[in-house]
């Protein structure tokens, strides 16, 4: 079902959106990255190893303009877009005494925006196309917030605001729109905290081991396939039980 379809993956060459990347490619999707930053050597020939088309489109999701060009120009390499996974994101913490208002900024910038820059202009293909999934990935502190990220947890939760919004607006022309809230990822984004930390936080869960990638991108892969398409404006838990 995922064959001859288009993905496009917000920071797909590493981390969580590397595997998402990888998961798609292996379900039959092409795929086309957006990202900041160049692929990995040999990512893009792996993806292509599963058959499909795979290209890397340089530039920032938070700049409106950079990505109405990227998606142009992604349309005319693949033609439609069907599936779009907002996944690019940072974190800049900090308490919020110490934490300055160019951090505050960069952090709603690249996570909010940039899913509201990609998620508008790619929902203009998908009206006309009159089908689409949109999935993007908020966070459990976006539900619950955390000390020492105001400036991440508001992000997400405006990603959940945004996704239930919109949602609403595109389900009557066959989109659906979806969030994932992740809990701890063992990725580059947690390697930074030391192991007793990751123990404590091991200790809080139902399911005693941190997230993987594969636990997240195997949840997109389901929320784009044919069988979730009476899911729209819902936020998925993928916590090991940490939300209970
Ligand atoms: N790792 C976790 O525990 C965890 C938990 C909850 C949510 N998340 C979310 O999952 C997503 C992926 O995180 P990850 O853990 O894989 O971290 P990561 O740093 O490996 O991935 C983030 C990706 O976003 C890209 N990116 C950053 N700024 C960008 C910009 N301006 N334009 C385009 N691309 C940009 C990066 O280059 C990178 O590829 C993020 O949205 C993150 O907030 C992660």
């Amino acid at each position: 079902m995922y064959k001859d379809k288009t993905a496009v993956i917000t920071g797909g060459v590493s981390g969580i959106g590397k595997e998402i990347s990888v998961q798609f490619a292996a379900a039959g999707a092409n795929i086309a990255i957006v990202s900041i930053v160049p692929a990995p050597e040999g990512l893009i020939s792996e993806l292509e190893g599963y058959g499909v088309k795979a290209k890397v489109y340089l530039g920032d999701v938070s700049s409106y303009d950079d990505t109405a060009a990227i998606i142009k120009e992604i349309q005319k390499d693949f033609g439609t877009i069907d599936y779009l996974i907002n996944n690019a994101g940072i974190t800049k913490d900090g308490l919020i005494m110490r934490m300055s208002e160019e951090n505050f900024d960069d952090v709603i910038h690249v996570n909010l925006k940039g899913t509201f820059n990609m998620t508008k202009h790619i929902s203009a293909i998908m009206l006309r196309q009159k089908s689409g999934r949109i999935v993007s990935i908020a966070s459990v502190v976006g539900i619950f917030g955390n000390a020492g990220q105001a400036n991440y947890a508001a992000s997400k939760a405006g990603i959940i605001g945004l996704t239930k919004s919109v949602s609403k607006e595109l389900g009557s022309r066959g989109i659906t729109v979806n969030a994932i809230a992740p809990g701890f990822i063992a990725t580059a984004m947690t390697d930074v905290l030391d192991d007793a930390v990751k123990e404590k936080m091991v200790e809080r869960l139902s399911i005693k081991r941190l997230g993987s990638p594969a636990d997240i991108a195997a949840t997109a892969l389901f929320l784009c396939s044919d069988g979730a398409g009476y899911i729209t404006g819902q936020v998925i838990g993928v916590d090991g039980g940490l939300s209970l």
